[in-house]
């Protein structure tokens, strides 16, 4: 596509936002002026499994300021699940308060709705509940494999025949990966402001999807869609844990029904852990297969995670293993546990960003077992078929993310040999892994209103798409700068309302290519129809300011939509990248660092450098995160976290990711949709931790299966058969 403006796509203008956030202008969810305001806090239960048999909230109650307390004996009838343990969805339901029942420790048992945020904060811990205890309670994924179930029927994938792919393998490797609980702990606190109006809601929320944050409220609350208006202006950040309604909302909404007044939820920083999504422990089981020459003859991958015992959730971590490489017989199988812990949910990548580091470490495993190099393993099972859809994929550059990143890396000076590569005491090991995401595009409608006055025209978009600080805003202004052709100071972006056309909204990688392509929709149907009254030909060089002057108006609104077509349908589509880790490892205390990584992506058109950057550097750090620090801790006896605070929920720093090297490969796929954009926000988590792993597996010759990799775990272990000390 040709850039007619500098303010066009393609190009790395800084944030149009970025103002209004570094100066505070922008409004977060709970920065929204509304009057007469009160603070809810919600009151989490203290056991992991039992019944509420007494609650005494009288000193709460004498407390000045104190509106309501709320629990299950004066809440307001919601909406509750018709089966047991329906599957969890962006659009769900989320009952709360609704019973005297416990399922894990953590779950709110009430809402204290207060003058001040300070006064509901104290008046919560004054409320005293009583339980009784349901000594059945499971917390452990490990010690109750044998309460797995199969999901759904869809969980089990097989092709090919198994069996007689290992009978032809000259090498087999199978192993067990260990990931633990993450928790997603975007900067912006979960927050809402909700207004009850006469059976009509008003909240401004911290939400990923509005329109489906719309259904969810109308849905609990049983009332109308459009008496549902959700406002999420401004998203601190989400990676999945604000794609659904969290019960901090309904509270709020409820407490606002009942008080008669706006009432404001901030979920604080320990409730983080206990009440708004989290990753759950995974134990992957790789097997792989392969004949002298490096071809893949077999691959199995089979998960077992946890859900709660309320909900269910699996992430499909197989969904790489079924399409990555070029292996006629495989399976992919998925089980889930119940337990009384938190419900998980989706976070960014899910699927990929853990199941990537059973596959990738497996290959690495094999590679080495076959004495192959791991880039040349990879490159040899490449294919250009999803052999799970049985479709070609609309475009797959993974041998050139893997070369040009060999090249870009210094690849060729690695030791093939572990402990070959040292400097006084550092162990200097490299590690590759590849990389693949899903890139979808779904139906987005959009609305643009043109503006002619004194010869210039102000072009508004208004869509409920939301930018999570990825940069929607940004990358938006300039799909209407190029597709208007006018300069960027002539574009306004308003998002994030549910009053305005409905978007899949941002999740899963698909908002970039969804949102974008839908606001050229709609700047494309304005400049037809405006050419089209005039008779203008359509290949006619006209400004728009000109075609609003011939048609003698000074205003017009085109309202839009873009969908995938039928060849999208045909085509398996997905973005692809590699990543490459240079780690140093202190040989006596197990001590590493994340010297240098290069990664390499191929997302199709690269709508902005910088904003896509950002998002490539934000997923190798959640990547590093996973096997440097990341873990939440359950108490094995009582079933809490034990991580309830960054004090001991540790994640990367910047001297931790001091060196990183990121690289867009210019791709055109003209089948993906109209602008060739493909997701990106996920590519950049998918397998970094494998490449870590794998590097430190050059370095000491040491497999780490079990994230994350501490320093005393890696002293402890020891290295691999073959390799010499
Ligand atoms: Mo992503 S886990 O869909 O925010």
């Amino acid at each position: 596509m040709k850039t007619k403006n500098a303010t066009g796509i393609g190009n790395a203008i800084d944030r149009v936002e970025g103002h209004l956030k570094v100066t505070g202008e922008a409004t977060y969810a709970s920065e929204f002026k509304v009057e007469n305001k009160a603070y809810g806090q919600g009151i989490n239960s203290t056991i992991a499994k039992g019944e509420i048999i007494g609650i005494d909230t009288s000193e709460a109650e004498k407390l000045k300021g104190v509106l309501k307390i709320i629990t299950y004996k004066n809440a307001e009838k919601l909406k509750t699940f018709d089966k047991e343990r329906p599957v969890l969805a962006t659009d769900s339901i989320a009952p709360v308060l609704q019973s005297n029942k416990v399922h894990y420790y953590g779950e709110y048992v009430g809402f204290v709705v207060a003058e001040t945020f300070e006064q509901a904060q104290y008046a919560a811990s004054l409320v005293k509940l009583k339980y009784k205890e349901d000594a059945t309670a499971r917390f452990i994924l490990g010690q109750n494999k044998d309460k797995a179930y199969n999901p759904s029927e869809e969980s089990d994938y097989e092709r090919g025949n198994l069996k007689k792919g290992f009978s032809e393998a000259d090498a087999i490797i199978e192993q067990t990966y260990n990931t633990p609980i993450e928790h997603q702990h975007p900067m912006e606190l979960h927050a809402t402001i909700a207004s009850w109006n006469n059976g009509k809601v008003l909240v401004y929320a911290s939400q990923q999807i509005v329109e489906d944050a719309v259904i969810s409220i109308s849905g609990t609350f049983q009332i109308p869609k459009k008496d549902v208006r959700v406002v999420a202006k401004y998203v601190g950040g989400g990676f999945g844990s604000k794609l659904n309604v969290e019960r901090h909302l309904i509270m709020a909404v409820m407490a606002s029904k009942m008080v008669g007044r706006p009432v404001q939820a901030t979920v604080t920083r320990s409730q983080m852990f206990t009440n708004t999504g989290l990753r759950q422990s995974n134990i992957q089981v790789v097997k792989l297969g392969a004949k002298k020459t490096g071809e893949l003859t077999g691959l199995l991958h089979e998960t077992l995670a946890y859900t709660s015992t309320t909900q269910e959730f699996q992430e499909p971590c197989g969904s790489m293993s079924k399409m990555m490489y070029n292996v006629a017989n495989a399976a992919v199988s998925e089980r889930l546990v119940p337990l009384n812990l938190q419900q998980p949910f989706s976070m960014r990548a899910p699927g990929e960003a853990t199941g990537s580091f059973a596959l990738e470490c497996a290959m690495d495993e094999l590679a080495w077992k076959l004495k192959m190099d791991p880039v040349q393993f990879r490159i040899k099972n490449d294919t250009q078929e999803d052999l799970s859809q049985e479709k070609p994929f609309s475009s797959r550059l993974l041998i050139e993310c893997l070369t040009i990143g060999a090249d870009e890396f210094g690849w060729n000076k690695r030791q093939q040999k572990p402990r070959a590569n040292k400097k006084g005491n550092w162990l200097i090991g490299y590690g590759v892994s590849a990389a693949a995401r899903a890139a979808p595009f779904n139906e987005t409608h959009a609305k643009v209103l043109l503006d002619l006055t004194n010869d210039t025209v102000t072009a508004t978009l208004q869509m409920d798409a939301t930018d999570i600080g990825t940069g929607s805003y940004t990358i938006l202004a300039q799909t209407l700068s190029e597709c208007l052709n006018v300069p960027l100071e002539q574009v306004v972006v308003e998002l994030g309302d549910s009053d305005y056309p409905i978007t899949p909204g941002s999740g899963g990688s698909w908002g970039a290519a969804s949102y974008c392509n839908g606001a050229k929709s709609a700047c494309d149907y304005a400049i037809a129809a405006l050419k089209k009254n005039r008779n203008v030909p359509n290949d006619e060089d006209v400004s728009i300011a000109e075609l609003l002057k011939m048609n003698q108006i000074t205003s017009y609104e085109s309202q839009s939509l873009a969908k995938p077509d039928s060849e999208f349908k045909k085509h398996s589509i997905f973005s692809f990248g590699a990543n490459f880790t240079e780690v140093w490892v202190d040989k006596d205390t197990g001590i590493y660092k994340i010297k240098r990584m290069v990664n390499v992506g191929s997302a199709g058109k690269i709508l902005n450098p910088k904003t896509a950057y950002g998002q490539v550097i934000g997923g190798l750090t959640m990547g590093a995160g996973m096997v440097i620090a990341e873990q939440t801790k359950v108490e094995p006896n009582f079933g809490n976290f034990i991580t309830r605070s960054f004090a001991d929920y540790h994640v990367p720093v910047n001297l931790d990711m001091a060196n990183v090297d990121v690289i867009f490969l210019p791709e055109e796929d003209k089948i993906v949709n109209q602008m060739g954009i493909k997701g990106i926000g996920e590519l950049g988590i998918t397998s970094v931790a494998a490449s870590i792993a794998n590097a430190i597996f050059n370095a000491t010759g040491k497999r780490m299966r079990d994230l994350p990799i501490t320093p005393e775990k890696l002293l402890m272990a020891e290295v691999e058969d073959g390799v010499t000390v």
